[in-house]
């Protein structure tokens, strides 16, 4: 990465693992290993379940940690009649800092469409939280040569009527599904050909500046062993990182990517 404008992100998403007290546990110990050198270089930012939440918060506060949370779904409601849904005001009062949307997982087992996705990004913008939008084609439509359009046309769905102020904070996490959970890592020239095409896309709906700062993450597989050749593409802004991240050793190494051999 060598856009000096955008800092890299390195996000663990934990999805349904690390009960609350696990997560305290987590926290402390990472936050324990982490100097401010780590900071300076990358921002560090966690995705507990919701249950965790409440709990991470109030250790990020109490001892001022430099980790920012997220949320891993967000309603498009404010509030009502929605069981089971967490709204993005809730989020907020929780000073939750990003919430994940569009994942993989919700679009193939909760059916999550590019609509449902457009309505959670503008859930989040209205209660500034910042959209981390997860896009990324199947082995299917990559072997039938369909990635790129694939990936930009959830892209364009994402984004929808947002401007282009809130699309210039958000972060794009670019996650080839064939490549999730898999050990399948995509190569670092797929991460870095996929991303200059999800920044060129971005130029074209808004302007180069917008491109230019927007942060695209790449996700699948990452892990302390290739996240450094990732990291070096220079349209790659960081990583979303699943399996890898539920152990704080594995992630701090993750996080100190410039040091790996
Ligand atoms: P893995 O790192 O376990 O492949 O998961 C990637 C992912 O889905 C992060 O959101």
């Amino acid at each position: 990465m060598t856009n000096e404008n955008r800092k890299p992100i390195m996000a663990g998403n934990w999805k349904m693992n690390i009960n609350h007290l696990e997560a305290i546990a987590y926290v402390n110990k990472t936050a324990y290993m982490l100097t401010e050198k780590d900071y300076d270089r990358t921002d560090v930012t966690i995705f507990p379940p919701f249950t965790d939440l409440r709990s991470v918060q109030t250790i990020v506060d109490a001892d001022h940690l430099q980790i920012t949370y997220g949320a891993q779904e967000i309603s498009a409601f404010d509030s009502g009649a929605y069981t089971g849904e967490i709204s993005g005001a809730m989020l907020n009062k929780l000073r939750v800092k990003y919430a994940l949307i569009g994942h993989s997982e919700r679009r193939a087992y909760h059916h999550e469409t590019d609509e449902n996705v457009n309505a959670k990004v503008k859930a989040a913008i209205k209660h500034d939280l910042i959209p981390m939008i997860a896009i990324g084609e199947t082995l299917e439509v990559r072997q039938a040569g369909n990635a790129v359009e694939h990936t930009l046309s959830q892209l364009v769905g994402a984004l929808k009527d947002i401007r282009s102020n809130y699309v210039g904070n958000a972060v794009i996490a670019y996650e080839p599904v064939w490549a999730i959970g898999t050990g399948e890592v995509a190569t670092p020239q797929d991460a870095q050909d996929m991303s200059i095409k999800i920044r060129e896309k971005i130029a074209s709906l808004y302007s180069k500046e917008v491109a230019d700062k927007i942060r695209i993450l790449y996700g699948g597989s990452v892990k302390a062993g290739n996240v450094k050749a990732i990291m070096e593409q220079p349209d790659v802004d960081g990583a979303l990182i699943g399996g890898a991240a539920l152990d704080p050793d594995e992630f701090v190494r993750i996080i100190r990517w410039p040091d790996q051999p």
